[in-house]
């Protein structure tokens, strides 16, 4: 992953050259992560670019902003015309898209006073987050020694920035481990997600995936699969997950806006199935891809369409002087 092709950043209702794009050390989010984010893809599709499902993620972000007390000092639809923009300034025909928004610099108190709440959108390209091969071939998880933390001690259907430690903690165990990601059990040793992905699990051709009561965050890739999987056919519950269930599943899969749809091939040294992507895992990938590709015109509605333009230079004079 690089930012090098990310040549702008919408900041506070401006778009303004990468470098400029700059906070300050005493900013509150920086030493109490109290900020709120999303994280959503941008795809090619033959109509041009479009973002998937951008009105959904627009939700979680206000939803979680509100959560946490966070004013957002702009509508959902000045938000929508800035990643457009953006998107398009940058030339991108495909990006992730990352809307962030988050307390300034103004108090260190705790509590904070006097915050402004800073918004800022980014957008680089990222391959898929598991790797491409990943995607094919299926990735190999470790249970985590750290548990999901609980609702009750943070609400985990926010996305809000702190919260992220506890992902890092489990995934850099993980990835010193040798695996790729982590899963990570709630309080009650029921399965909670990934460090940054949804779990569903197939059983005798039927789809199962746990939901916000074990300490999940509400993935919008989930709710897609929901959806793509009822279209399919498949039957789906929604009930917690046990481990014994996962290690004796015929089939198990990632979803998440980074990860897609990333099959589990093996956890801790268990295979799960056959231990490579399984038959429902790819017809659920192909309708995804499909979706977000533009290919299928039940799904149009999931894509916001953003204009493709040439990549914008920027001028020389802009250029923060060091
Ligand atoms: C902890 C966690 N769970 C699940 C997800 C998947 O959510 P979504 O499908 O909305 O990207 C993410 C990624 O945003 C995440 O960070």
């Amino acid at each position: 992953m690089t930012f090098d092709n990310s040549k702008w950043v919408w900041m506070n209702g401006r778009v303004i050259p990468w470098a400029n794009a700059t906070t300050h050390v005493s900013a509150h989010a920086l030493h109490y992560g109290s900020g709120v984010f999303e994280g959503m893809r941008c795809y090619e599709t033959p109509d041009g670019p479009a973002v998937f499902r951008l009105e959904a993620h627009l939700d979680r972000l206000f939803a979680s902003a509100e959560i946490h007390g966070i004013k957002i000092p702009y509508s959902p639809q000045e938000l929508v015309a800035g990643v457009s923009e953006l998107v398009a300034r940058n030339g991108f025909r495909s990006c992730y898209v990352r809307p962030i928004c988050y307390l300034g610099s103004g108090s260190l108190g705790v509590h904070p006073a006097n915050n402004p709440v800073e918004v800022v959108i980014l957008a680089w390209p990222w391959a898929p987050y598991l790797g491409a091969e990943g995607l094919e071939q299926g990735v190999r998880v470790t249970v985590s020694p750290w548990r999901k933390f609980q609702s009750t001690m943070m609400p985990t259907t926010a996305k809000a920035c702190g919260q992220y430690l506890n992902s890092m903690l489990a995934v850099r165990d993980a990835v010193s481990r040798g695996f790729a990601e982590a899963l990570l059990l709630d309080a009650d040793d029921n399965l909670a997600e990934g460090s940054g992905e949804n779990l569903f699990i197939v059983r005798d051709g039927e789809l199962l995936t746990n939901d916000e009561r074990h300490s999940i965050l509400l993935g919008i890739t989930r709710d897609s699969v929901l959806q793509l999987a009822r279209d399919l056919g498949y039957r789906v519950e929604i009930r917690a997950l046990q481990l014994a269930d996962l290690l004796s599943a015929s089939e198990a899969f990632f979803t998440g806006t980074a990860a897609e749809v990333t099959p589990i091939r093996e956890v801790d040294g268990t295979m799960i199935g056959q231990g490579r992507r399984g038959p429902v895992t790819e017809k659920i990938q192909s309708a995804f891809f499909a979706a977000t590709a533009g290919r299928d015109e039940r799904y149009k509605d999931w894509l916001h369409p953003i204009e493709f333009r040439p990549a914008e230079v920027v001028p020389e004079l802009l250029q923060e002087v060091s």
